[in-house]
C-alpha cells in the first residue's frame, strides 16, 4: 500500500504515515523519493531509528555525507552527528537558553551545501527545544514580480566566519584567517534552482550570507533584510514540537531553518545524518 500523507502546518511539506523502516517496498522509496524532491520537510513519527537504519534511511535519498563542522559524532558512525548545543557562551546557569542557532541553509558557506539532512530526535527536553522550518520554494514563488526580476541574476557571498561571528563566537582575525583558508569566500545564487526537481527558491542564509556581489554595501543590507523579513513572515514559519522518535528530514536545496534553542538543564540529543551534494550549487568567490 502506498505510504499515506497529510500536510503539515503553513504547507512546509508533508506527514508520512504508515511509514516502517525494516519493510519499505521499491515503490515507497520511490514515493519516499519524491515526497523529498517535492517538500520542503517531511515528518515522520515514532520511528526508533538503529544508527544502521539511520543510515539505510539516508541511503534511500542519496549518499550519506559527512559533516566537516560537526560539534559531536556517534561513536563509530562519522555520518551520525550528534550536535552539542551551541551558539551562546555556556555558562553555569541551568535556566541559560543553549542550542540557538539562527536562520539558515546547512554549510551554504561551501560550494556543495548537502542536499539535505534527516534529524532524529533521541531525547527531548521538557521546555523548548524546537526547530523552526521555512519552505523557501513557496517564498520564492510567492514574491512580486518585480522583486523576482530584481534578484534573478544576482549572486551572494557566504562566509563560514561570518555564521560564527553572528553565533556569539569571538573570532580574531588569525582566527578568521584559518577560517578562511579552510573555508573560503562562497558566493551561491540567490535564486536557486534543485537540480534534481528544477524547483527554484529563494537561496537566503541569513547565518552566513554576509553581502551581495557587486552591489553598494548599504544597498546590499537593504536588500537581504527586505528578502529575510519576507522570508520570516508567520505564515510561512513552521515551529515543529519534537516528540521522541520524530524524524524530520529537510531539503537543504528548498528550506531554512533554524533552532530555538531550550534551557541547559533538559538535555536534548538528536542524531543527524547528511546527504551530499551531487554537484557543486556555489562557486569560490576567488575563482
Ligand atoms: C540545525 O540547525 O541544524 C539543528 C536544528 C535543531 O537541532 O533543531
Amino acid at each position: 500500500m502506498a505510504l499515506q500523507v497529510s500536510q503539515l502546518p503553513k504547507n512546509v511539506g508533508v506527514q508520512v504515515y504508515g511509514f516502517d523502516p525494516m519493510n519499505l517496498s521499491a515503490a515507497d522509496i520511490s514515493q519516499f523519493q519524491t515526497l523529498f524532491n517535492d517538500n520542503s520537510v517531511i515528518l515522520i513519527r515514532n520511528i526508533s531509528l538503529s544508527p544502521e537504519k539511520h543510515l539505510e534511511l539516508t541511503k534511500a535519498l542519496g549518499e550519506p555525507g559527512i559533516h566537516p563542522v560537526a560539534t559531536g559524532r556517534l561513536e563509530g558512525y562519522p555520518e551520525i552527528l550528534v550536535p552539542k548545543p551551541y551558539g551562546l557562551a555556556i555558562s553555569e546557569d541551568p535556566e541559560e537558553i543553549v542550542g540557538r542557532i539562527p536562520w539558515h541553509a546547512d554549510l551554504t558557506f561551501t560550494t556543495s551545501p548537502p542536499r539535505g539532512a534527516l534529524l532524529r530526535a533521541v531525547e527531548i527536553p521538557a521546555e523548548g527545544g524546537q526547530t523552526g522550518f521555512i519552505d523557501t520554494a513557496r517564498v520564492y514563488s510567492e514574491l512580486d514580480a518585480s522583486l523576482k526580476q530584481r534578484i534573478q541574476s544576482l549572486q551572494a557571498v557566504h562566509r563560514m566566519v561570518y555564521g560564527q561571528r553572528q553565533l556569539g563566537f569571538d573570532v580574531d582575525k588569525q582566527q578568521a584567517a584559518e577560517v578562511s583558508k579552510r573555508f573560503p569566500d562562497v558566493t551561491q545564487p540567490l535564486v536557486q534552482t534543485d537540480p534534481e526537481s528544477g524547483v527554484v527558491s529563494l537561496n537566503i542564509s541569513p547565518l552566513f550570507l554576509e553581502y551581495i556581489v557587486d552591489m553598494e554595501s548599504g544597498e546590499s543590507r537593504a536588500l537581504l533584510k527586505e528578502l529575510q523579513t519576507i522570508a520570516t513572515q508567520e505564515q510561512y514559519v513552521y515551529w515543529h514540537e519534537w516528540q521522541q522518535d520524530d524524524l524530520v528530514i529537510w531539503n537543504n536545496y528548498r528550506t531554512l531553518h533554524c533552532a530555538a534553542g531550550h534551557p541547559q538543564k533538559f538535555p536534548r540529543t538528536m542524531h543527524r545524518t547528511t546527504l551530499e551534494s551531487r554537484e557543486p550549487m556555489g562557486k569560490l568567490l576567488a575563482a
